[in-house]
């Protein structure tokens, strides 16, 4: 019970890493609000709740002021705290600049940047009032490394990793710790638009071991074992790091 007590909320939530993450945060102990935009997430919510966790499901599209506001009281009103925050949306869609729709290219940067702006500007409050918390970004290997036609989602990984020492630096001295994570190739829905620019999720999964020295896709219950860790205690010296967890596809 590494997060016995500690009340969490998980964006992006619903399904694929979010989803390993609430799954391993209530069996640790926590409370937890899963954020999303995506109806599996009340599915989810309810099944978990049917176990006897204690587990909400707030409708959220992370990248809008008003939706967060809203959800980060319907966790205070549920639970009565905050500990923990899971900043783990993204969208990614493929294309190089010449490709990419300017709105799709704003799309990204709202969904996976702008929305860890606005959720440090309405968590921290409620972070602080409870003497300090976890917050943890999800970036990526590909914060690190380009990848032809991922324009807009390489260029928005990178920047959150700045986002995260910036905040970090800021919150530091009030026991809120903020740090990231950077998977490799995880085996989720969320890549089969990528896929398709490798001849699709057969081709990339036969020909993964050239890339990621694993030799297999990582599992989401893989990253979820991170997110406890950087959760919880146990990492408590931990401040403003992005952590690898790639499989080895930096050592190229
Ligand atoms: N899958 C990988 O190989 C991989 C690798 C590196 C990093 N990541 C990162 O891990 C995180 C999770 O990825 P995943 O593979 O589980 O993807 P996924 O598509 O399975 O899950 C993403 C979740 O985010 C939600 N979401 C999207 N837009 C949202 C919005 N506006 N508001 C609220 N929720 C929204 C989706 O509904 C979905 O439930 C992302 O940040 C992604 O960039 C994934």
């Amino acid at each position: 019970m590494r997060l016995q007590d500690k009340v969490a909320i998980v964006t992006g939530g619903a399904r694929g890493i979010g989803e390993a993450i609430v799954r391993r945060f209530v069996l640790e102990g926590a409370k937890v609000t899963i954020a999303d935009v995506l109806g599996d997430g009340s599915k989810l919510a309810s099944e978990l709740q049917e176990a006897g966790y204690p587990v909400i499901y707030v409708h959220t599209d992370v990248s809008q002021a008003a939706p967060i506001q809203n959800m980060v009281s319907e966790t205070i009103k549920a639970f009565g705290k905050l500990d923990i925050v899971v900043n783990n949306a993204a969208i990614n869609v493929p294309g190089n600049v010449e490709e990419l729709d300017e709105d799709v290219w704003d799309k990204t940067m709202q969904v996976n940047v702008k929305s860890m702006f606005l959720m440090g500007k309405y968590t921290i409050p409620e972070l602080r009032k409870n003497g300090g918390g976890s917050i943890i970004n999800m970036a990526s290997a590909n914060s690190y490394i380009a990848e032809p036609r991922l324009s807009a989602y390489v260029t928005s990984k990178g920047a959150i990793l700045m986002l995260t020492k910036q905040m970090a630096l800021d919150y530091a001295s009030e026991n809120i710790r903020v740090n990231a994570i950077c998977p490799g190739w995880v085996d989720t829905t969320f890549n089969d638009a990528h896929a398709d620019l490798y001849g699709g999720r057969d081709k990339v999964l036969e020909d993964l071991s050239s890339l990621q020295v694993l030799g297999r896709a990582i599992k989401p219950s893989e990253i979820a074992n991170l997110a406890l860790f950087l959760a919880s205690d146990e990492s408590s010296a931990m401040i403003g790091t992005p952590v690898l967890m790639d499989g080895g596809i930096c050592i190229h």
